[in-house]
């Protein structure tokens, strides 16, 4: 682990959706899917990245304010400053995984797709607002999984939310494990709906975080540190 940021350059940028983008450094780390990174830009802030890889490391940041916005500017050959991995990642358990992803949550399940090779069935369930915002598909296709496509606006795939997909398929057939990354009401109902079918969960949650590393508290969440403690956290029965 790198406890002081290292700088990488980048390698390679791939532009997935207008407001998403996928950078590859030039440097590997070994890290567990769902792990993150404190990736720094100096004079302007440090934030915390999932991990989409790690050799290449593998990067995928929505364009969602100054500091997104700064990354989406990078170009190959720039450099940043990257410590970690950092937190608690996914525990790669289950013959017959439920995979749920919404908006940049593709990105960790992405990895943990890849690394899931015990597992005999492999179904993700990808949602977003619209048909523009969907990526990574051939990801989990590469990795093995059936791929479920879900839009808000009903431009691909199925109409609704990602959870209805999964809850349906949580009706329809047995799993061994529900993951889970998105936005944070995706993720409450994800919770509630694998107590409801009593399959065990892990889902990859966000907080403010500075250190990244279980030292100023200011990722604290119902008395735990999303950094330290997670930001994978097991829901379910057995949770
Ligand atoms: C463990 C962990 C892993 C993360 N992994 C990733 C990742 O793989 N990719 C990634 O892009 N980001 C990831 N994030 C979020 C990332 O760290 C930043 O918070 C994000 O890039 C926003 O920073 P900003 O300065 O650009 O925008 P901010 O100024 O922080 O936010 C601008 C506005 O957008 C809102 N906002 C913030 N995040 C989102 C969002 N995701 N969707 C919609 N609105 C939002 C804020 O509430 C604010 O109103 C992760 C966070 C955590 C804690
Ligand atoms: S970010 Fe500092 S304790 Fe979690």
């Amino acid at each position: 682990m790198h406890v002081l940021p290292q700088p990488l350059s980048i390698a390679d940028t791939a532009l997935d959706t207008s407001t998403v983008k996928t950078l590859t450094l030039d440097g590997a780390l070994e890290a567990h899917p769902g792990q993150f990174v404190m990736v720094w830009v100096p004079t302007l802030n440090e934030k915390p990245f999932s991990l989409v890889d790690d050799d290449p490391l593998t990067l995928t940041i929505a364009k969602v304010g100054p500091f997104s916005a700064r990354l989406h500017e990078l170009e190959v050959g720039d450099r940043l400053w990257v410590r970690g991995p950092l937190g608690k990642g996914f525990d790669i358990v289950g013959d017959r995984v439920l995979l749920g992803a919404g908006g940049y949550g593709v990105a960790p399940l992405a990895f943990l797709a890849g690394k899931t090779t015990e597992a005999s069935r492999k179904v993700v369930v990808i949602g977003a607002a619209s048909k523009d915002e969907l990526f990574f598909q051939d990801r989990f296709v590469e990795a093995g999984c059936e791929v479920v496509l879900v839009t808000e606006d009903c431009s691909a795939g199925l109409g609704g939310l990602c959870t209805d997909a999964a809850d349906a398929l949580l009706r329809s057939e047995e799993f061994d494990m529900v993951y889970a990354c998105g936005p944070e009401p995706m993720l409450d109902a994800v919770e509630e709906m694998c107590r409801r079918h009593g399959v065990p969960g892990q889902v990859s949650r966000e907080a403010y975080m500075r250190c990244g590393m279980g030292v100023c508290g200011s990722c604290q969440r119902g008395g735990l540190l999303v950094c330290r403690d997670g930001p994978v956290f097991h829901v379910g029965p057995q949770s």
